[in-house]
């Protein structure tokens, strides 16, 4: 089948009683000009994940771990959402049963205004407390920082990043919220490499359970054969086109 038709035949999904749950990574916030991790001028060419983004790296040297999500936050806080969060956006209101699983820390779906998003690896706009002197993780817009690492002003310790870190466990919430979405007619995989877990078997799982899956990616990945259709292309592109078919019919 041509793209076209594979997109005329999801959109026949997309239809308004359709249960639809949306993965997203990087790739979504790419042409926002947020770099993604992986593939060409990904973030994980220049820096180390076990030197960044681990809580044995933030240990060692909290100042380096801060001044690499300090630039990330300020280089974020300058990009603005493109038209795969617009659309995505838009669907979050159309649709009664919406559910939007990313693995972004950018905010850049919520900035678009997109309801029910399940922030499966936390936001960089948020801090908690080092020490744990508070539960939780609170918004902090600051930008950039005036001192690194910032303090925590309940105690005076060091504030981290609202962030989850390699070898720590998705938050309760998310994990509970991700999977009970889930239970979906269509299941939409877009810009991820899918190889990062527990966030790449969200997909399976979603199909063990009977949902259309379809991929939205430039690049094949570990999931493109998985999946019941995968669709080449950018987001901004594929959820465009999607977005004209649907509004057409
Ligand atoms: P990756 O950088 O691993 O993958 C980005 C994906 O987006 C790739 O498969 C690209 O082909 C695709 N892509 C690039 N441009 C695109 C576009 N315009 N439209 C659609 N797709 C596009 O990012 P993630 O899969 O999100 O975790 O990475 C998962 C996790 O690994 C991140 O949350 C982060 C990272 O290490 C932590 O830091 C814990």
């Amino acid at each position: 089948m041509t793209l076209d038709a594979d997109l005329r035949s999801l959109a026949r999904r997309l239809s308004p009683g359709a249960r639809i749950t949306v993965l997203t990574g990087a790739g979504v916030s790419a042409a926002s000009g947020v770099p993604t991790f992986r593939g060409p001028g990904g973030l994980w060419k220049d820096f180390r994940p076990e030197e960044l983004a681990t809580p044995e790296a933030f240990a060692h040297d909290p100042r380096t771990v801060w001044e690499w999500y300090d630039w990330r936050r300020q280089l974020v806080a300058r990009c603005r959402p493109n038209r795969a969060h617009e659309v995505l956006a838009l669907w979050s209101r159309r649709y009664e049963s919406f559910a939007l699983v990313t693995q972004n820390v950018d905010g850049l779906h919520e900035r678009a205004g997109t309801q029910n998003v399940i922030r499966f690896h936390g936001s960089l706009w948020e801090v908690s407390c080092w020490d744990g002197c508070r539960t939780g993780s609170w918004l902090d817009e600051t930008v950039p920082f005036p001192r690194l690492p910032p303090l925590c002003d309940s105690c005076g310790g060091d504030l981290r990043p609202g962030v989850v870190w390699f070898g720590e466990a998705i938050p309760t919430w998310a994990l509970a919220a991700a999977e009970r979405s889930l239970d979906c007619d269509v299941c939409l995989i877009v810009g991820t490499s899918s190889v990062v877990y527990p966030a790449a078997g969200l997909a399976t799982e979603a199909r063990r359970r009977g949902a259309f899956t379809a991929e939205i990616n430039p690049e094949a990945t570990p999931a493109s054969g998985e999946v019941e259709l995968a669709l080449p292309g950018k987001a901004e592109e594929i959820l465009d086109r999607l977005e004209r078919i649907l509004t057409r019919s």
